[in-house]
C-alpha cells in the first residue's frame, strides 16, 4: 500500500469525467488500497480516483467514528434519492475550506464491488453526503459548484492558552 499524492483543485484532472471500470486488474486493485490508505492518513471520509490522478469510476467512503467500514464503489449509480439535507462540507481537494451545500438524506446506490460484483447500497445522513459528493468526482464536478452562501475558512482549533 502507498499513499498517493491528492490533487487540488484547479488541477485539470479534477474537471474531467472519469472512465468506466470494465475489469478489475491487479494494478486496480492496488490503486483501490491505496486509495484507502490516502483517505485515512488524510483524515478523510471519501476519496474518489480522480482525486489522486486517476480518471476512472471508482470512490472510497468511510463515516464511520472509528473509520473501520470502508465502501469501495466501482462504476456507481444513483438509483434513488429523496429528501434534502443542508450542512457543511468538505473536501480533501479544497484544504482549509468549507461550505454549505444542500443534497438528498436519503441515496440508494448501485455499484461493483472489487471483484466487479453488483451490489446496492444505502445511505442517510452523512452517507447520503459522502455518497453524492464523491460520484459527482466522477463527472469533474467539486462541492464548491453547489456551496450557497460562499466558501468559508475552516476554524483552526484554538491552541489551549497557558495558565498563569
Ligand atoms: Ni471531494
Amino acid at each position: 500500500m502507498a499513499i498517493r499524492n491528492i490533487r487540488e483543485m484547479g488541477e485539470e484532472v479534477l474537471t474531467k469525467r472519469a472512465k468506466e471500470v470494465k475489469e478489475m486488474t491487479p494494478r486496480l486493485r492496488q490503486l483501490v488500497e491505496d486509495m484507502l490508505e490516502t483517505m485515512y492518513s488524510a483524515y478523510g471520509v471519501g476519496l474518489a480516483a480522480p482525486q489522486v490522478g486517476i480518471l476512472k469510476r471508482i470512490v472510497v467512503i468511510d463515516v464511520s467514528e472509528d473509520q473501520d467500514t470502508p465502501y469501495v464503489l466501482i462504476n456507481p449509480e444513483i438509483i434513488e434519492k429523496d429528501g434534502e439535507q443542508t450542512g457543511m462540507e468538505g473536501c480533501l481537494s479544497v484544504p482549509g475550506k468549507q461550505g454549505q451545500v444542500t443534497r438528498p438524506q436519503h441515496v440508494v446506490v448501485r455499484a461493483q464491488n472489487e471483484d466487479m460484483e453488483t451490489f446496492e447500497l444505502e445511505g442517510e445522513d452523512l452517507l447520503a453526503r459522502a455518497i453524492c459528493h464523491e460520484l459527482d468526482h466522477l463527472d469533474g464536478h467539486l462541492y464548491v459548484e453547489l456551496v450557497e452562501g460562499g466558501l468559508q475558512d475552516v476554524e483552526e482549533p484554538e491552541e489551549e492558552e497557558e495558565a498563569e
